[in-house]
């Protein structure tokens, strides 16, 4: 059937189109200095240096990884429990990606994990600020620092979230972006790398255009990873509202909180107290002993008209794909496993309406 209520919903609105109409009567389509102001205005947004817009959040994470010298041979420690593109790009890269269960309250990765699977190949880091909370970075840096490893934000999930104070994307040595359709800013497509470091900068600007520094002499190996004018200009417009959206997305978490939380047998998000959650994906825990079950609630809400879903059904550790490849971890991950049977995500988006709220706590209170 066709939902009532959407999991996300881009939240174009006039000013979006109007700028856009505005780029093509200029005749600005490729990359250009639509592209650039976008990345100034990102950079100012993060505090962070540089900002380089690439095409989407799975290149800009390999670009960061290759920029920061990942390579064959090397190993990654990665969370999980998040999409598959955090170790999908550490395997493009030909490094290894090692998985580390995640915390019960957060989903994010577990410092305490991160700690014991250094080795002496590891090369990164990757902590996901998964569903719009920030990871615990302070730990993971203080272990980064002493073992000289490099530690690179997903932030796909997070714009405009902060730990203690501090946005997500300017905490760690880079930060990836994905601007896809369904992000709290979106393009349709698109992703960026925000880095303090000059030199990590450079090279992902050249691999973006083909490791080209001069026309047609090229110095990097590189491709073509350019975003359009019009998908920076539709960046440009939704940074602008970013942070109110935000804070109707908290909003919305807040009314299901209050009323979800009552029954008894949801567990609703958790923010930790240094924490700034911008619920990207508003994702309860559905205890054991509920009147009805995970997957039963998952059909109920879209026999409803509301599009639950589920993120993630099986943790990257047990991937098909990785068990092909040897690179599967049957036994780390215990926490991501019991997450993956009882996570599930209803709709939190800033389009909501108060009814669209109250008729989606409707259909938990009447089981
Ligand atoms: C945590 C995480 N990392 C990386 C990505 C990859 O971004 P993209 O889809 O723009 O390639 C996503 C996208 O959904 C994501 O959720």
């Amino acid at each position: 059937m066709s939902h009532k209520i959407r999991i996300a919903q881009p939240h174009i609105d006039d000013s979006d189109i109007e700028y856009i109409v505005d780029i093509l009567r200029r005749g600005l389509l490729a990359h250009g200095k639509i592209v650039e102001e976008f990345e100034r205005e990102f950079s100012r947004y993060l505090g962070v240096q540089h900002v380089v817009a690439v095409s989407n959040g799975t290149i800009a994470l390999e670009l960061a990884l290759r920029a920061h010298g990942v390579g064959l041979g090397d190993e990654v420690i990665v969370p999980s429990y998040t999409f598959i593109a955090t170790s999908n790009t550490v395997v493009f890269t030909g490094a290894k990606p090692v998985f580390c269960d995640v915390e019960w309250d957060t989903f994010n990765i577990d410092p305490k994990c991160v700690e014991s699977k250094i080795s002496r190949r590891t090369k990164a880091i990757i902590p996901v600020h998964l569903f719009g909370h920030p990871a615990d970075m302070d730990p993971i840096l203080k272990v980064a620092k002493e073992n000289n490893i490099v530690v690179i934000e997903d932030a796909a999930q997070a714009h405009g979230a902060r730990y203690r104070g501090r946005v997500t994307g300017s905490l760690a040595d880079s930060a990836a972006f994905s601007f896809y359709a369904t992000k709290n800013i979106a393009m349709g497509e698109g992703g960026a790398v925000a880095t303090g470091n000059s030199e990590v900068a450079e090279k992902i600007r050249l691999y973006r255009n083909h490791g080209q520094k001069e026309r047609y002499i090229h110095v990097k190996l590189g491709g073509n990873y350019r975003i359009t004018s019009i998908q920076a200009a539709l960046g440009i417009t939704q940074l602008r509202k970013l942070d109110e959206l935000n804070r109707r997305r908290r909003k919305n978490a807040e009314y299901l909180n209050r009323y979800l939380g009552k029954l008894g047998w949801i567990e609703t998000p958790v923010e930790k107290d240094w924490a700034y959650h911008v619920y990207h994906q508003y994702v309860v825990k559905v205890a054991s002993d509920a009147p009805v079950s995970r997957d039963e609630l998952y059909a109920r809400l879209r026999e409803a008209g509301v599009e639950a879903m589920i993120y993630y059904p099986l943790p990257l550790n047990m991937q098909p794909v990785y068990r092909e490849m040897g690179i599967h971890d049957e036994k780390c991950c215990p926490t991501a496993m019991e997450l993956s049977k009882r996570s599930l995500a209803i709709p939190v988006h800033p389009g909501l309406s108060i009814k669209d709220l109250e008729y989606i706590v409707e259909i938990f209170e009447k089981i």
